[in-house]
């Protein structure tokens, strides 16, 4: 039985969907329901125990075939009442009413515990909810960006990565037949894994991340040696975080309740180069892989962490490790507080062992050609 009072623990998914939610959230229930909890659903991420609660019953009946199933039985939102990340990666500060109106809800549906499983924004919030009211967290770290620190990885970005690697193995035999140059935009926000990871994994030729700003000039430059070198076709994929110069190549819109949406990056480098070369010197066509890339199931390597991370979730609840996420070190679960996971982005380091072997079999990363 419970060490800690609780019984009856609220789970929730918050942030954009991914890939192995529904593997986490099963396996919480399974692993938890023989140790003695309870659990209930809280849907559409946060606004699920605002006002009005929208909770939904989870037992074993409910979870039963779920862990291979795209998105989230719970629903999800990165947008609402609990925005905790808006605007460019800048904190705000969910209103005190907001988080105490969590802390009310609970008490009425007589939830002791929440397990949160989120990325950035989501825990950031939990973390203002916690620190305000006393609730009692346990955190599970997703995004497709991995970009959460803390962790080696977060669930759902092998699965992006590997969707980016097949979609550019269509689109490197498109080029070479019609001797285009492909720009390929990805997701990442602000952390250029995916663009690295699945540009890597899938043959590109050049990979613009946001971590590394290039010069329209210098990638005009790699284009021509490709021609010269007899090689008329390129496929460059671009984060859609890249940078022209210092500048965001994507056009972005934020609200008040929502974080910054990004799009148009591969566009806009299309239309740099085009300014930068000569009438007709290359023919080129931008492609945006968008949502492909968090919808679906989970692949292998996603499945399993979610198995691992469920269990370890409720692990953490049962040793009372709340305010912690789980998180991967090696092979190893581990926990840590979520302020040192939402502290800082996650970046792209120029020690990267996948940025230096790309750079050194010739993907133009960005700087001189
Ligand atoms: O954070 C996950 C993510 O997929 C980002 O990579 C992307 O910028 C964003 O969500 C897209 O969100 P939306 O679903 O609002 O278009």
């Amino acid at each position: 039985m419970a060490k800690n009072d609780v019984k009856r623990i609220g789970i929730l998914t918050g942030g954009g969907d991914c890939a192995g939610l529904n593997a986490v959230i099963s396996s919480v229930v399974r692993a938890g329901i023989p140790m003695g909890y309870e659990f209930v659903g809280i849907q559409k991420g946060w606004e699920g125990i605002l006002d009005p609660p929208m909770l939904r019953p989870l037992t074993l009946a409910d979870v039963r075939g779920i862990s291979h199933e795209g998105g989230t039985m719970l629903r999800t939102t990165n947008r609402g009442r609990f925005a905790a990340k808006v605007g460019e990666g800048g904190v705000s500060r969910v209103p005190d009413e907001t988080l105490k109106s969590v802390a009310k809800n609970m008490k009425a549906n007589d939830i002791d515990a929440l397990i949160v499983i989120g990325g950035d924004g989501t825990l950031t919030g939990a973390l203002q909810l916690m620190e305000l009211t006393g609730v009692k967290v346990v955190g599970v770290p997703k995004t497709i960006d991995n970009d959460l620190s803390g962790t080696d990885r977060t669930f759902g970005f092998s699965s992006a990565v590997e969707i980016v690697r097949e979609e550019l193995g269509r689109i490197h035999t498109t080029a070479a037949s019609h001797d285009r140059v492909i720009f390929v935009e990805t997701m990442g926000r602000h952390a250029g894994w995916i663009a690295l990871y699945g540009g890597v994994a899938g043959g590109a030729n050049g990979i613009l991340l946001p971590e590394f700003p290039f010069e329209t000039e210098d990638l005009v430059r790699f284009l021509r040696s490709r021609v010269k070198a007899g090689k008329n076709s390129a496929v460059i994929v671009v984060a859609e975080g890249a940078k022209i110069g210092g500048t965001l190549a994507t056009k972005t819109s934020g609200t008040s309740t929502s974080e910054a949406q990004l799009g148009g990056a591969a566009e806009r480098v299309m239309a740099a180069v085009k300014a930068a070369s000569n009438d007709d010197e290359f023919e080129m066509r931008a492609v945006v892989l968008g949502h492909i890339q968090r919808g679906g199931g989970p692949n292998a390597e996603d499945h399993i962490i979610s198995r691992a991370y469920g269990v370890a979730a409720i692990e953490a609840v049962h040793d009372g490790k709340f305010g912690c996420m789980v998180s991967l070190r090696g092979n190893a679960m581990a926990t840590v507080p979520i302020a040192e996971a939402t502290g800082e982005l996650k970046v792209v380091k120029t020690d990267d062992p996948v940025y230096v072997a790309a750079k050194k079999i010739g993907v133009y990363m960005g700087g001189k050609a």
